[in-house]
């Protein structure tokens, strides 16, 4: 069957439900027991919003980008979207996939400036284009063919975070910093970590999708891509098995394909939880050039993977823990603490 066709057929209301139901009878694992929504720690509004949509029948796909839009368009959160701290030169770009589990399609964009959502840009990859993955200039225009609006992501207090990076860069280049910059209490914090939003999400009919997005790494160079927008790195769903989204150092986690190999430890018998530990095991392992080590050989990055199986178990892991995440499973909609290998020490 060609593309676009199959493509027309299942985005029918309703295609995906009987083909993937045959194809989970074929398996030996079933239906994944629903509804669940896993996320990032920032994502506690996201996993509210995707559940209640799943529970008035909305695809997990729908639900879990949905979810992710809230956190995007907010300009207190500094690692996504709308707010997100921009590259070294003061422009936000931002990254993200989705995947559908049903249909085993993805889509992504990268480095994409002046969109706010780029998880629905991703999307529309997936949907209307035969491509997987549509970068800058061609995403931008690509979203704009598609009626998104350009709009200046970079906050004033993102602005002023960024304008204090440069001005404290170098003690003998030409910027002065400011004697009392008003810049947030966290800033340290802020400007170290690549936040990064994941969510994941089994619907009614026991489909898996997910979605990643950021604003990536403060202050990159410009044209720097990190993992959330490459499947298998930054987000991997298999339906007949189970879905892993990742945040922290994207660099990493493009060496390792960790949401991959996350998916496929679950896939031979590791829990959502001992998976996401022994990728995060495998990705200290891999950590060998100096660069990655404080002065006490340990890694100077963290990377955190979360969860979820067909049976609705969940988990999460970091390199440094305990991971806070965000988990709504029907029920209730809160955080819970997932693993860690190493604990930090000052
Ligand atoms: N994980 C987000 C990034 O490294 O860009």
């Amino acid at each position: 069957m060609k593309r676009r066709s199959f493509l027309k057929s299942s985005a029918l209301a309703g295609f995906s439900m009987p083909f993937i139901h045959k194809l989970s009878f074929a398996s030996t694992t079933g239906k994944a027991a629903g509804p669940l929504v896993i996320s990032s720690a920032n994502g506690l509004r996201a996993t509210a919003k995707a559940m209640e949509m799943i529970k008035g029948g909305a695809d997990a796909l729908d639900a879990v980008i949905a979810g992710v839009n809230i956190v995007e368009e907010d300009p207190n959160d500094h690692s996504v979207g709308y707010g997100g701290l921009p590259n070294e030169e003061g422009v936000v770009e931002l990254d993200s996939c989705v995947m559908h589990g049903p249909t085993h399609n993805a889509g992504s964009v990268a480095a994409l400036r002046n969109i706010k959502n780029p998880s629905k840009v991703a999307r529309l990859v997936m949907e209307r284009t035969d491509h997987e993955l549509l970068v800058g200039e061609g995403a931008l225009r690509f979203a704009k063919a598609h009626g998104f609006k350009e709009e200046d992501l970079l906050t004033d207090e993102a602005r002023k975070v960024w304008l204090h990076w440069k001005e404290t860069l170098s003690e003998t280049d030409d910027w002065f910093p400011e004697d009392n910059p008003d810049i947030p209490a966290n800033y340290k914090e802020l400007t170290k970590t690549t936040g990064t939003i994941t969510c994941l999400g089994i619907d009614l009919n026991g489909n898996i999708s997910g979605v990643t997005t950021t604003s990536g790494l403060a202050f990159k160079i410009p044209g720097r891509v990190g993992d959330s927008p490459i499947i298998g790195a930054g987000l991997y769903v298999d339906n007949e098995v189970g879905a892993c989204g990742s945040t922290g150092r994207g660099e990493e986690n493009l060496k390792n394909l960790s949401c991959f190999l996350t998916v496929e430890l679950m896939r031979n018998g590791y829990s959502p939880q001992e998976a996401c530990m022994e990728t995060a095991r495998r990705i200290i392992k891999h950590a060998k050039i100096p660069s990655l080590h404080r002065a006490d050989g340990r890694p100077n990055f963290n990377v955190r993977f979360y969860a979820l199986n067909k049976k609705g178990e969940f988990g999460a892991a970091s390199v440094y823990g305990p991971t806070k995440f965000s988990v709504h499973d029907g029920k209730e909609n809160k955080w819970h603490q997932g693993g860690g290998v190493l604990k930090y020490k000052k």
